[in-house]
């Protein structure tokens, strides 16, 4: 792991820059693996968003216009700054750029919070499972740092399947800081099961999200009745294919998909577009 911060005092290259469309400077970096890295950014004053949405952040284009993305903020809403925990795809047209920027530089991030992780799509439940593959960590990782998940919920299960050990390491090191957290940690206690498994390398659990839902192996790990509509809800993060696959599970389990206009008992996103499905 790598990592590069300024504080908000020290002298800032980007200031010799011109200002981008809804600029926002860059104060630490991190980089976990080759693929992964996490950032964090000043937050504008008036960005106003519940834990678990995302929103379009980029850098300016060779042709002048920004290129975009969707990013789900990795930050809970109450941080006084905004983080992101982003892939790095060698061809991709915004991160083989933006796994270069450094504390000083300017992304662009437009101040329109959306998304349907959030605690108001939910029924009221007694537990609640966050389901991620890959950077589907993100939303979590704000979530996971949200009051509101603790004071609605007496157990929160994150599980989080990567193929390496490496690519758990950030969540791991959230989970881990939680426990010492002088905001929230005597609000987390013990309510958080972190349940992180690999798929191509060995490690104390392995196997995927959906097979250890179906096989009942993580109930049976963490001591838990099987999911049911009446105690259960799920937010759901990662590829379309994972995202179709736990989907079903879910279902099978008796849960129903709700969303903003109507909250039920689980709610699903997109970790990124375009894995072929
Ligand atoms: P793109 O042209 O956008 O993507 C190229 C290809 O790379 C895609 O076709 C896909 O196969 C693959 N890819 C893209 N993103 C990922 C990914 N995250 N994991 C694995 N493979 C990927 N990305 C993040 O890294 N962190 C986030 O928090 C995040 N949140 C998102 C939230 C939503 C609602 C959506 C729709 C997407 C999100 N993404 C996130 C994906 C992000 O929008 C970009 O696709 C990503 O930053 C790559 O941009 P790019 O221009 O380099 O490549
Ligand atoms: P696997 O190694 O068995 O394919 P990727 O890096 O391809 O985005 O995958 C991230 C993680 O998500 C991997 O551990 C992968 O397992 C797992 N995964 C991929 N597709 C699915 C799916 N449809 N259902 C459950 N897990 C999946």
């Amino acid at each position: 792991m790598t990592e590069t911060s300024a504080t908000m005092d020290a002298p800032q290259t980007a200031t010799a820059k011109p200002h981008l469309p809804d600029a926002q400077t860059v104060t630490q970096v991190t980089h976990w693996t080759d693929n992964l890295f996490s950032f964090r950014v000043t937050r504008p004053r008036s960005l106003r968003f519940r834990s678990g949405e995302f929103v379009m952040i980029g850098l300016l284009g060779d042709n002048g216009k920004p290129l975009l993305r969707a990013y789900s903020i990795a930050s809970p809403a109450w941080d006084e700054e905004l983080e992101f925990y982003s892939i790095k795809v060698p061809d991709g047209p915004l991160t083989s750029r933006l796994q270069h920027i450094q504390p000083g530089d300017e992304i662009i991030l437009r101040p329109k919070p959306v998304g349907t992780l959030v605690h108001d799509a939910l029924l009221p439940g007694k537990r609640i499972w966050f389901l991620a593959t890959g950077t589907g960590l993100a939303p979590f990782a704000s979530l996971m740092r949200e009051p509101e998940t603790y004071e609605k919920y007496e157990q929160v299960i994150m599980m989080h399947t990567c193929r390496t050990v490496a690519e758990l390491e950030y969540g791991r090191r959230l989970v881990e800081s939680l426990k010492d957290d002088p905001l929230i940690g005597e609000l987390v206690g013990d309510k958080l099961l972190y349940y992180p498994t690999t798929t191509r390398e060995d490690f104390h659990h392995t196997g995927r999200v959906t097979d250890n839902l179906t096989s009942g192996k993580v109930f049976a790990d963490l001591g838990l009745p099987a999911m049911n509509p009446a105690e259960d809800r799920a937010m759901v993060c990662g590829s379309l294919a994972f995202n179709i696959d736990v989907k079903k599970i879910l279902e099978d389990f008796g849960l129903k998909e709700g969303a903003n206009s109507d909250p039920q008992q689980f709610v699903v996103e997109k970790a990124f577009v375009g894995d072929g499905i």
